[in-house]
């Protein structure tokens, strides 16, 4: 198959949206950006196009898709007994990097669900994947388009260098804006819980939903065999090839550390600013008291890492609030929860 790549600008916003829902009411799935990360779009209620997203990602069939809507009337036809605070917080935070884990209806199938009784929703804000929405009239269900256990793609040639081949377009508006995944919030029990932090914050959250839970699994591995509230958790995730450590504590301990572990094929992932600091080569991914500038930069960084064919990854702990707590997260996953205090 050959993936056809368009730039999206004011010319061609229209067509190209146009043919993105063509291809995706065909069955067919579309690499989309979203303002979080390019997603790998189908119809949500086609689930032959659904198993096509599991088949090219080489994804877990136990790990549910989100489903992204354009407009209120979709999300009742899919979602059920809305809680209070699922529908405070989705007044508060949609259009946006924001996903609500609510009662589903018939009408999500078990494949996008994987027999959950549950869906994932989110309604996003960026201008090219709400028009497609609009345009297919139907949900679209869209995991971050890498393979499975990659770092997530935030460029139009992210996802080709996982993807090229095996669909058949994708549409290119440049760098994702936030960089990170939406925050997944579930409110099917009693109280919130949130699954996955993102670029809404866990203070923003608490403003809202001042009786908020974390799931354990947000900051704790979690084994393959595990029941788990959000199927994501227990997968290896954003992985580079080489193995990542995240190393906590301050500068000066980290130049230590490195100074006497140092091998070759040796990187550190540090912050903006300090880059010359090191006795190994260095690559920053934002600045360290702005979490947002980390989110942008962490997948990229990490894909260039796999390109510079790093062996070892060592990564300046960025802080555990805002949106770094989102970035910390990510790492976390990405090393396979290796920690040294340093
Ligand atoms: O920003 C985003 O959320 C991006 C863009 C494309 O919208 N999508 C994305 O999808 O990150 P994905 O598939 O990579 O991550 C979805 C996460 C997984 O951790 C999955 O386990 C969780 O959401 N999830 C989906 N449905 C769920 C459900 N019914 N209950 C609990 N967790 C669910
Ligand atoms: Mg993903």
């Amino acid at each position: 198959m050959v993936t056809k790549v368009i730039n999206i600008n004011n010319e061609t916003f229209v067509d190209a949206c146009e043919l993105a829902a063509k291809t995706l009411l065909s069955g067919e799935l579309v690499g989309l950006p979203t303002e979080t990360v390019y997603g790998l779009a189908a119809n949500a209620f086609d689930d032959r196009a659904i198993n096509k997203i599991f088949e090219t990602k080489g994804r877990p069939q136990d790990n549910p898709l989100i489903v992204h809507i354009s407009d209120y009337e979709m999300l009742n036809n899919i979602a059920c007994n809305i809680s209070d605070s699922a529908k405070k917080a989705i007044d508060a935070f949609w259009p946006g990097p924001f996903t609500a884990v609510l009662n589903k209806k018939p009408t999500i199938s078990d494949v996008v669900s994987c027999s959950l009784k549950t869906v994932a929703v989110r309604m996003p804000s960026h201008k090219v994947a709400l028009e497609t929405i609009k345009r297919c009239g139907v949900p679209l269900a869209a995991p971050s388009a890498n393979i499975s256990g990659k770092p997530s793609t935030t460029t139009a040639d992210h996802v080709l260098d996982d993807l090229d081949g095996k669909i058949p377009l994708i549409l290119d508006d440049g760098g994702c804006e936030i960089g990170v995944e939406s925050t997944v919030v579930s409110f099917t029990g009693e109280q919130p819980v949130l699954l996955r932090p993102g670029f809404v914050s866990l203070e923003q959250l608490k403003q809202i939903l001042p009786d908020i839970l974390v799931s354990s699994g947000v900051e704790n591995s979690v084994s393959e065999q595990e029941q788990v509230e959000s199927p994501g958790m227990k997968h290896k995730h954003y992985a580079p090839k080489a193995a990542a450590v995240i190393l906590k504590g301050e500068l000066l301990a980290v130049q230590k550390y490195l100074s006497l572990n140092k091998q070759l094929g040796d990187y550190i992932m540090c912050f903006e600013g300090e880059q010359n600091l090191f006795e190994i080569p260095s690559i920053a991914f934002g600045f360290e008291d702005d979490g947002a500038s980390q989110a942008k930069q962490i997948f990229s960084v990490l894909r260039e890492l796999d390109q510079r064919d790093a062996k070892r990854i060592f990564i300046r702990s960025p802080k555990q609030e805002g949106v770094s707590y989102a970035v910390f997260n990510r790492l976390l996953r990405a090393s396979g929860f290796k920690v040294v205090e340093v």
